[in-house]
């Protein structure tokens, strides 16, 4: 209800719309879109009202709502559906858990696209089982739900296509970011992006994908816990102004699209060109640790495979690095 009667607001741009008229045209009393009209000016819209006239809408709040997300986004799949929460513990939990109420044989296909966004995370879930910052109001937490004709082994390809899809439209900002292996996006050494992937998958194909993306939009270094101080970093610090969130999630939404469709029209050749193209790891030298305490060695990386994996050449011949903590060494 409360996104109809935005877009009746809407719909009469710098004028006024009576609150009779759009009592008639939702089928309910004026009392009733008088107490919506409430709760939107309660999450930060501004809404002014003439006795005679009825109301008029003067701002919109940059807040991760999904009646603002979807004003003008214009996708035909990423965004399809969007489901936004004040606090969550992880929209990657919420996420999965709304795949697992559609049940074993639920239909997959019907959750393509679906995006969970929030405005805090209080268990916000990184890489390597490490924890994520999210703070309310000045970053952008999402995930979204893929459900793609791909098979299994494709899913971390996925990861890099997110990673391109945001670092793209961080050019559209005027940012010219670059990725580290595998989907961090940094500026001057910094991190600016997370994204951690998750999957279900049958034998033959992936059920569906989880891509969670933490994007780090106006935080000043002080508002970062201490011991990610030295190496975070958000857009409005390099830009040095404040990012409109909604419009910036919009551009990403297009571009997962965009590149979404590629990889499925074309296969992931194109994406693997885009991510060489914005990596900041190839041909530095970096100190790998595996997974799990796995083994420790260094050597300069070269390319990734036709899985997305990374090259990296050892004294001891290449070696391919599927996943793990990727550090790049400073030159001496
Ligand atoms: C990493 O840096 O290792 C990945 C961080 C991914 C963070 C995002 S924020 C939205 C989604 N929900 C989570 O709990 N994690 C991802």
């Amino acid at each position: 209800m409360r996104s109809k009667i935005l877009d009746l607001l809407r719909q009469a741009g710098d004028g006024y719309v009576s609150g009779e008229e759009m009592a008639e045209r939702l089928g309910v009393t004026r009392t009733a879109v008088w107490k919506h009209i409430q709760e939107l000016r309660n999450s930060g819209y501004e809404i002014l009202s003439h006795s005679r006239n009825g109301y008029s809408l003067r701002e919109s709040p940059d807040s991760m709502l999904a009646s603002e997300i979807s004003h003008g986004l214009g996708t035909e799949i990423v965004g399809r559906k969007i489901q936004s929460f004040g606090e969550v513990d992880s929209t990657n939990n919420v996420a999965k858990k709304l795949i697992i109420k559609k049940g074993p044989e639920g239909n997959w296909e019907d959750m393509d696209g679906l995006v969970v966004v929030a405005e805090s995370q209080t268990g916000g879930r990184g890489r390597l089982e490490r924890s994520f910052f999210s703070p309310a109001g000045k970053g952008i937490w999402f995930s979204l739900v893929l459900a793609p004709p791909f098979a299994p082994h494709e899913a971390p390809k996925c990861t890099l296509m997110a990673a391109v899809a945001v670092t793209e439209a961080m050019r559209e900002f005027g940012l010219k970011p670059g990725i580290k292996w595998p989907n961090d996006i940094v500026f001057g050494g910094r991190k600016l992006v997370g994204i951690l992937t998750e999957a279900s998958c049958d034998i033959d194909r992936i059920k569906h994908i989880v891509l969670g993306i933490g994007i780090n939009a106006n935080m000043e270094i002080k508002d970062f816990p201490e011991e990610i101080q030295q190496t975070a970093t958000s857009m409005s610090i390099i830009k040095g102004e404040d990012i409109p969130r909604v419009k910036f999630l919009q551009a990403v939404l297009r571009s997962l699209e965009h590149w979404y469709k590629v990889a499925m029209e074309e296969g992931f050749g194109p994406v693997f060109e885009a991510w060489r193209k914005y990596s900041v790891t190839m041909g530095q030298e970096v100190r790998v640790i595996g997974v799990r305490g796995g083994e420790e060695f260094t050597g300069r990386a070269v390319d990734i495979d036709s899985y997305g994996a990374l090259l990296v050449e050892t004294d001891e011949g290449v070696r391919t690095v599927m996943a793990g903590d990727v550090s790049i060494r400073p030159k001496s």
